[in-house]
């Protein structure tokens, strides 16, 4: 499976802030808001990782996270030239996917709650049909809403429904089988003159083919729309980070937990961070392993 993340647009509900440079770039806590994305696809199994942005942002992301190697992952870039909507990415990817299952993520969505990994991982190794993650909100109004029958079974997802048939709002996490580009290439631009990603997956749910997950109570999945989200995600990462001693999104111990680079290799990594409490985090990964002998 090979993994998208789509980290374009101008990000101006956060200028100033955002002017210097990618939204997605900015710090969560101690970290890029990048990193959450791209763990999110390293745990569901991908190392195959495609980065599509802006051409003013692009450079940064490159010189940022570069080629992969050092995390044992392949990192490759592509240009969005404007914002024609999150089902473009597939046009834009298609060189990139080749007929792979596909998963697409935006690069402002952050994930966090237990049993996230395991739920990754199986649906990471599914090859047919199409899987999202359903959540549940104050105010569906703003996102892509899953409407239920009685059954619990998904018959349909509107964008932005000014009356929504449900609380869950679709997250920006999204897998595909071998189909996508097919399909996407079929899509119209919407009123907004969008390819709709809801659109994409309303043609999976009429093939029958679209799983919805639910992500219970206790998930988080935070917004960084806002100043007032971006900040309060930070307060999030930091305190979950302080009371567990456990770091979230770390892509460095991430790569190592996945199997996709070693000790000696986790080692070097955290000399970029001898002097903070990020190094201090990596290197304590080090030594628990020596110790125990793995
Ligand atoms: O966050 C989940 C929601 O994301 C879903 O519930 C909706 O169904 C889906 O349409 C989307 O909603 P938004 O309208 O809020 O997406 P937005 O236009 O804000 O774009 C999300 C991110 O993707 C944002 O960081 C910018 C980036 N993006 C967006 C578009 C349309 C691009 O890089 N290129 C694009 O062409």
């Amino acid at each position: 499976m090979k993994g998208i993340i789509l980290a374009g647009g101008a990000g101006s509900r956060l200028y100033p802030a955002s002017l210097p440079i990618s939204k997605i770039l900015l710090p969560v806590y101690d970290k890029p808001m990048a990193y959450y994305p791209i763990t999110t696809l390293m745990l569901a199994g991908i190392k195959d990782i495609l980065i599509i942005s802006n051409p003013h942002d692009l450079g940064n992301f490159q010189r940022v996270l570069g080629d992969g190697s050092s995390l044992g992952i392949k990192f490759s870039y592509a240009v969005q030239t404007e914002t024609r909507g999150i089902a473009d990415s597939f046009l834009i990817a298609e060189d990139f996917i080749q007929n792979s299952p596909v998963a697409l993520i935006l690069g402002d969505n952050i994930f966090h709650g237990f049993g996230f990994s395991s739920m990754l991982k199986a649906v990471g190794a599914k090859t047919k049909g199409a899987t999202v993650f359903g959540y549940q909100v104050n105010d569906p109004q703003r996102f892509g809403v899953v409407e239920f029958d009685k059954n619990n079974k998904a018959v349909s997802i509107e964008e932005k429904p000014q009356n929504p048939k449900s609380n869950y709002a679709v997250t920006g996490l999204y897998f595909y089988d071998d189909r996508v580009v097919e399909y996407a290439k079929t899509l119209k631009p919407s009123a907004r003159g969008e390819l709709e990603i809801t659109d994409l997956n309303n043609i999976y749910l009429s093939h029958g083919a679209l799983d919805v997950e639910i992500l219970g109570r206790g998930f988080a999945w935070l917004d960084t729309g806002t100043f007032e989200s971006l900040l309060q995600a930070s307060n999030f990462v930091q305190s979950m980070e302080i009371n567990t001693g456990m770091k979230i999104a770390c892509i460095e111990e991430v790569a190592y937990r996945m199997g996709y680079i070693d000790a000696g290799q986790l080692a070097r990594l955290s000399e970029k961070y001898k002097n903070n409490g990020y190094g201090a985090y990596i290197r304590k990964i080090v030594e628990q392993t020596s110790f125990a002998g793995v």
